[in-house]
C-alpha cells in the first residue's frame, strides 16, 4: 500500500483477468446507461464523459452538482455489477454497501480539477476508485483547497481508498498518458468510484 496524504493506493489489487472481466461488465452499464458529458455547474462542458450504475447516479448541470435516481434520458441506472461489489467487500468490508458506482472515461486529453466527493451525506464512509486502462497523474491535497499537493501515477488495476481523515480531500487528475495501457483496444482510461451516498 502507498500512502498519498492519507489516501491509500492499492498499486495491482486487480489482475489482468479482472480487469478484463470489469471492462466487459462496464461496457454492459454504459450500454443501459450511455456516457454523457456533464457540464459543470459554471456551464463548462466536462473533458470527462460519465455515466454510473446504483440507485442513484452523480449529474452534473447548470442546477449544481447532485445524485440523480434516473440517468438524464428518463432511464433507471442499470445495477452495480457484483465483481464491484466484491470488490467494495474485500478492500473496505467494515463499511456499508455502495449505493452507486460512478464510471469515469479519459479519452485523448481529458482530465478531472481538483475536487472533493462532498456530495454525499456520511463522511465516515469511504469512496474506492478503480483504475483501468492508461495510466494517470492523481494529485491530492488536504482538505482545504490550494494546499500542499502530492501526486502519484494510477495504472490499471489499481485500487484506492480515499476515507478516514484524508475522505474529504482535493484530488484530481492531472493528466492521462493516451495510449499506455493495451486493456482498452481504442486507448484511454476508465476510473469507477463507488460510494456510500445516503
Ligand atoms: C474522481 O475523482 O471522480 C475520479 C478520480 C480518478 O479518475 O482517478
Ligand atoms: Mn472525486
Amino acid at each position: 500500500m502507498i500512502d498519498v496524504k492519507g489516501v491509500s493506493v492499492f498499486p495491482e489489487a486487480l489482475d489482468a483477468a479482472e480487469q478484463a472481466a470489469l471492462v466487459d461488465k462496464l461496457r454492459g452499464v454504459a450500454q443501459v446507461a450511455p456516457l454523457f458529458a456533464p457540464e459543470t455547474r459554471f456551464g463548462k462542458k466536462m473533458s470527462v464523459r460519465m455515466t454510473s450504475a446504483g440507485s442513484c447516479g452523480w449529474v452534473s448541470d447548470r442546477r449544481g452538482y447532485r445524485y440523480e435516481p434516473t440517468h438524464p434520458s428518463g432511464q433507471d441506472w442499470p445495477g452495480i455489477p457484483d465483481l464491484l461489489l466484491e470488490i467494495w467487500r474485500a478492500v473496505v468490508p467494515e463499511a456499508r454497501p455502495p449505493d452507486t458506482a460512478l464510471v469515469n472515461f479519459y479519452g485523448d486529453g481529458a482530465k478531472m480539477g481538483m475536487h472533493q466527493d462532498r456530495d454525499e451525506a456520511d463522511f465516515t464512509q469511504p469512496v474506492v476508485s478503480i483504475s483501468l486502462g492508461d495510466e494517470a497523474l492523481f494529485r491530492v491535497g488536504g482538505t482545504e483547497r490550494g494546499g500542499k499537493t502530492e501526486s502519484c501515477w494510477l495504472r490499471s488495476g489499481d485500487v484506492v481508498v480515499i476515507g478516514g481523515a484524508a475522505r474529504l480531500a482535493y484530488h484530481g487528475i492531472d493528466r492521462v498518458k493516451h495510449g499506455s495501457s493495451m486493456l482498452l483496444p481504442q486507448g484511454g482510461r476508465i476510473n469507477v468510484t463507488m460510494r456510500v451516498v445516503t
